[in-house]
């Protein structure tokens, strides 16, 4: 099986450390192609729970080679800090490897996300403040630092220099912080040359020679369809392609290479940070799938917006991304309630829409047409088939099939890595 590609098909934290766990020993490689240390997976694995940003979950896959590819942002403080609590639990993480191509963020990316969503104040993007936007802001506009420039201090100096020259002009004139000197950035990125080194690789090669050799390689999304700086409900959005044609470009593969494309959807709806969301609950409901479904940020640890499921927007996901299967998570979080309204369609302005609309102003103020499905009140958790699960409760996964437009192959009834109903084999 060559190229499958696992996308979060929502506004991010569906648990698609899930699918990749489902996939598991089959696997040969794991590639993040997108984002940077703004992505939070949490990985339940037994007794353990690992949380990870920069590093995808297929990490904790034995066997498994890792790949942080050319699409990515790197904070290298992160990506070690990140390391060492694995390999601190006995993680073996000797395998991963680094594109020379991948960009880095900075002290002054860091500072300039934090300055910006300051002064933008009421019309904050809610971003995690970790440096992701203005570091893929310098990569488009040419003036980024790239993980092989660190190993050629006289390049890295130019570069620095180069956009330091009107970032402290910002900082200084117009944010009124202090300028970041060149030597205090150089120093700090060559302090781990010698650490990255036997990592950083040509990953574009590496990848096509293990899928020529029939290798199964994995590429696992950071943040979502929604958040998706193309796709998304811009400019409440991350920086990063982060629906399926970033694993080509963020990876270095050609597209034809992707057989399968995993969307992966919550039972319901979430979202961090701003921006519209239609079957958003501020109400007791809305704080009772936040409860059940434990829903604070893996990264920031705000409280995730929550709401019903969106079947135009899962319908949507899978057009952008050519979704070939679902996987729907957190299915248990919705036992007990007595009846689970799914919206189908909007009312914009009087009139019923059946698509996401096009118009950002028709989203913000789309009032989503609901339908109500029978809840069932038992304990999912143990159900390993589709035949063990309450027949209302496969009614509802059928129902929202029929509208979502790819089949559900599997179904999360747990946060444990086995705590799964499989349908179809995701790679069959
Ligand atoms: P990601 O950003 O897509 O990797 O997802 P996150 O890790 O941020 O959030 C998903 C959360 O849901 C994690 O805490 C998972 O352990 C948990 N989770 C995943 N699948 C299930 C499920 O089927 N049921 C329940 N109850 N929790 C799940
Ligand atoms: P995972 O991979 C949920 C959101 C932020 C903010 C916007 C921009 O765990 O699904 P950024 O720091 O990326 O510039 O912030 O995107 N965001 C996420 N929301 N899950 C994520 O990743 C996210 N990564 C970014 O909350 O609204
Ligand atoms: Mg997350």
């Amino acid at each position: 099986m060559p190229a499958i590609v696992i996308i979060g098909a929502q506004w991010g934290d569906e648990g698609k450390g899930k699918a990749t766990d489902l996939l598991g020993s089959r696997i040969d490689y794991v590639v993040k192609f997108n984002g940077g240390n703004n992505a939070g997976h949490t990985v339940v694995i037994g007794d353990e729970k690992y949380a990870l940003h920069l590093l995808p979950s297929g990490i904790l896959t034995d066997g498994v080679i890792p790949v942080i590819a050319n699409g990515v942002v790197i904070d290298i403080e992160v990506l070690f800090e990140e390391l060492d609590a694995l390999i601190a639990r006995g993680v073996d993480v000797s395998k991963l490897v680094v594109s020379a191509n991948a960009h880095v963020i900075t002290q002054y990316h860091r500072t300039l996300d934090k300055v910006t969503e300051r002064f933008l104040g009421k019309r904050q993007i809610g971003t995690t403040g970790r440096g992701i936007g203005p570091s893929y802001a310098d990569k488009i506009n040419r003036v980024g630092i790239r993980i092989q420039d660190i190993f050629d201090e006289n390049i890295l100096r130019q570069k620095v220099e180069g956009a330091l020259h009107s970032k402290n002009q910002l900082l200084v004139k117009l944010y009124n912080r202090r300028a970041i000197t060149v030597d205090e950035i150089v120093d700090d990125l060559t302090s781990y040359a010698e650490r990255l080194r036997p990592m950083v690789t040509d990953t574009g090669l590496l990848l096509n020679q293990a899928l020529d050799a029939g290798k199964t390689v994995l590429f696992e999304g950071g943040q979502a369809t929604m958040l998706d700086v193309d796709h998304g409900t811009y400019p409440f959005v991350t920086s990063s392609n982060s629906t399926s044609g970033g694993a080509s470009t963020g990876s270095g593969i050609g597209p034809n290479r992707i057989e399968r494309v995993i969307g992966i959807v919550k039972a319901y709806t979430t979202r961090v940070g701003a921006g519209p969301f239609p079957t958003e609950l501020d109400d007791e409901w809305g704080e009772y799938l936040r409860a059940q479904g434990h829903e604070y940020g893996t990264t920031t640890g705000r409280p995730r917006r929550t709401g019903w499921y969106d079947a135009p927007i899962a319908r949507y996901s899978a057009r952008i991304n050519g979704v070939t299967d679902f996987v729907m998570t957190k299915l248990d979080v919705l036992s007990g309630l007595e009846k689970i309204p799914v919206c189908v369609a909007y009312d914009v302005d009087g009139v019923r829409v059946e698509e996401v609309p096009v118009s950002q102003s028709d989203f913000h103020h789309a009032i989503p047409i609901y339908e109500d499905f029978p809840g069932w009140s038992e304990d999912i958790t143990g159900a390993r088939t589709f035949e063990d699960l309450p027949k209302n409760a496969q009614e509802y996964v059928l129902a929202i099939e029929a509208m979502s437009g790819a089949r559900i192959s599997a179904i999360g009834v747990g946060p444990g890595r086995d705590e799964i109903v499989v349908r179809h084999d995701l790679l069959g």
